[in-house]
């Protein structure tokens, strides 16, 4: 893969880019406004200035990364890539709409389209494309340039080829770990974390402890870096929401249910850090 793009530039889409940069790719970042476009440049420049004041990164290694971004408001700018990864909002309608958009526009007849989706099946956003077998789920974890994992979802119509050369250019450029998931809702990792953030909101809303006390047992108590809350407060709370709507959807088990207080607070625009307020605040 030596042309990627990468369409949306928030929290996710930004580390995607960042990492592949890094990785000497070439890569396209398409946004839907100049707007976002600009919010999305600097949270990218920011990284990188944030890996280089740390050391992480040379000066040399970041002015390469830069090199190799490009940003856009034109889908037809991806036209020649040969890998192109959405992470735009979790909304079903708006990936379906970017995954057509992208079987029209990216010209390579064996350019794989792939999606860092949280909650919605990698299949139906397949069946809006008509190269289904090339089309596939790469969850990364926030931060992209910092957490290792990739879980690799392969659709039941992903081909075996899509899904060997997606595995090599996470493990090899991205320098990823890959873990296999089935298409279910959650994959591996939010099927496991969804359900505990979710009780400790429970916790929480019935006032049956502190956000403190509930945080500070999980990281003292457990050694997790950091406690339900204020993970979810990093997720962000409209995605945590998506996830557990789709996991209830497809198991409709109570306790996949999300509690009131999350559904509240995200029609609140209470989203966590990335709106300044969720369970904690952020403002400065
Ligand atoms: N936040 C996490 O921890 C996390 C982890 C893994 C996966 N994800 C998934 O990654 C995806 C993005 O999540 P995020 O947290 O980066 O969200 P975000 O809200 O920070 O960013 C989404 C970006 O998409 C852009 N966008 C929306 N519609 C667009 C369009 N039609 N064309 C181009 N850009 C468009 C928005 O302007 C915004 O900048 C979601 O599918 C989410 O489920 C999120």
């Amino acid at each position: 893969m030596e042309r990627i793009g990468v369409v949306g530039c928030g929290l996710m889409g930004a580390g995607i880019a960042e990492v592949a940069a890094r990785a000497g790719i070439e890569v396209t970042v398409i946004e839907q406004n100049t707007d976002a476009l600009n919010a999305g440049r600097d949270r990218v420049e920011k990284s990188l200035t944030r890996a280089q004041a740390s050391g992480k990164l040379s000066d040399q290694e970041a002015s390469l990364a830069r090199e190799h971004l490009r940003f856009s408001e034109k889908f037809r700018d991806l036209a020649d890539v040969q890998f192109a990864i959405e992470a735009v909002s979790e909304r079903e309608s708006v990936k379906l709409e970017v995954f057509k958009t992208l079987d029209a526009v990216v010209q390579d007849p064996s350019a794989i389209l792939a999606t860092n989706t949280s909650s919605i099946p990698i299949i139906k956003l397949a069946m809006a494309t008509r190269r289904p077998e090339q089309v596939i789920g790469m969850h990364f974890f926030n931060p992209v340039p910092v957490l290792k994992l990739v879980e690799v979802i392969s659709s039941l119509l992903t081909s075996p080829e899509t899904t060997a050369r997606v595995n090599e250019f996470a493990s090899g450029p991205l320098q990823k770990k890959v873990i296999t998931s089935p298409d279910r809702a959650g994959f591996v990792v939010n099927a496991l974390l969804i359900p505990y953030l979710l009780s400790a909101i429970r916790m929480l809303e019935s006032g049956f402890a502190s956000a403190e006390d509930i945080d500070t047992g999980m990281v003292m108590g457990c050694a997790h870096p950091l406690g339900p809350l204020a993970l979810t407060d990093l997720i962000g709370l409209d995605t945590t929401l998506a996830v557990a709507d789709s996991l209830y959807e497809e198991f409709k088990e109570p306790h996949l249910a999300p509690p009131p207080l999350l559904s509240r607070m995200t029609q609140a625009g209470l989203l966590g850090r990335k709106s300044g307020q969720g369970f904690y605040s952020y403002k400065k």
